[in-house]
């Protein structure tokens, strides 16, 4: 037991996790912290009355915003050991390829892909230097199984986002750095809790009957529930301490074992 928790101890790092103010990326970083990291959060909105963590406003789709929250991290933190891109979303409508424009499609890359390579520029020279850091892309169990109905280019972008997290784990598994992918399924959070309602209100259902439907398109959960935000938060926190030291380019689905495939 104290051998585990000496494993899983992240006293003396620095997390950056983007998207940190609400929904997984909020539970992953309150655990990470409770494991002993400081911890910085990014997102464009500052969350009211919550100062637990160190907060860099920023909008990551913008490279001017990025520029600066590189400044900021650099002169007070100097770099960080472990990147969390948590950012992303579903943002573009439901209906199939002939609702999607231009305008769609580079959004979802925006959120969903290039935050993270931005990212990933600004800290992995740092880390290579040290031989030492860790990096975790938040991707989808919707990369491995899209609804071309629902979710076409975030499911896309998701894909794009795995390929490229095992292209980089490759590039720097000889340089001390590991990359990893974890891909929740449905969490409860509030976009998921909203992108049900809103599928009830427009099919005139329930949000029960809409859970319900939406899960029939899926295959179904066969644990029957949503995950909770601090349990993707708990699988996060394994892989990025040393517990995990020989782990890299893998994606870990953590989705109550709806995804059907071996
Ligand atoms: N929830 C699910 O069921 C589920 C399933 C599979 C994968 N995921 C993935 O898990 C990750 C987190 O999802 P979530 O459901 O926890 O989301 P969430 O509750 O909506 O939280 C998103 C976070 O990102 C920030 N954010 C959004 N757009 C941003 C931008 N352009 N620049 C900077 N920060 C931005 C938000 O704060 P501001 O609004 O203040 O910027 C917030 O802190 C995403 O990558 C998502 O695709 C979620």
């Amino acid at each position: 037991m104290e051998n585990n928790q000496i494993l899983t101890d992240l006293k003396g790092k620095t997390a950056i996790v983007t998207g940190g103010t609400k929904g997984i990326g909020r539970a992953i970083a309150n655990e990470l912290a409770q494991a002993g990291a400081t911890v910085i959060v990014s997102a464009r909105n500052q969350p009211e009355g919550d100062n637990s963590h160190h907060f860099i406003a920023a909008d990551l789709t913008n490279p001017a915003d990025v520029a600066e929250l590189e400044q900021e991290i650099k002169q007070k933190f100097g770099g960080v050991d472990i990147l969390i891109n948590n950012v992303g979303g579903l943002t573009t409508p439901p209906g199939g390829f002939s609702a999607l424009t231009d305008e769609h499609w580079e959004s979802e890359l925006q959120l969903n892909l290039l935050a993270a390579t931005r990212l990933d520029r600004i800290f992995l020279p740092g880390m290579i230097a040290k031989k030492s850091g860790v990096v975790i892309h938040i991707s989808s169990v919707a990369a491995k199984q899209p609804l071309w109905n629902l979710n076409m280019a975030y499911a896309v972008s998701k894909a794009a986002l795995n390929s490229y997290s095992k292209s980089l784990a490759t590039e720097l598994a000889s340089k001390g750095v590991r990359v990893l992918t974890v891909a929740p399924g449905a969490t409860k959070t509030p976009p998921m809790e909203k992108f049900v309602s809103d599928y009830a209100q427009s099919s005139n259902i329930t949000v029960e009957e809409a859970f319900k439907q939406l899960l029939a398109q899926t295959g179904g959960i066969p644990m029957g529930r949503m995950a909770e935000p601090e349990e993707v938060a708990s699988l996060v926190h394994y892989l990025v301490s040393p517990a995990a030291k020989y782990l890299t380019g893998t994606t870990y689905a953590i989705d109550g074992g709806s995804l059907p495939v071996v």
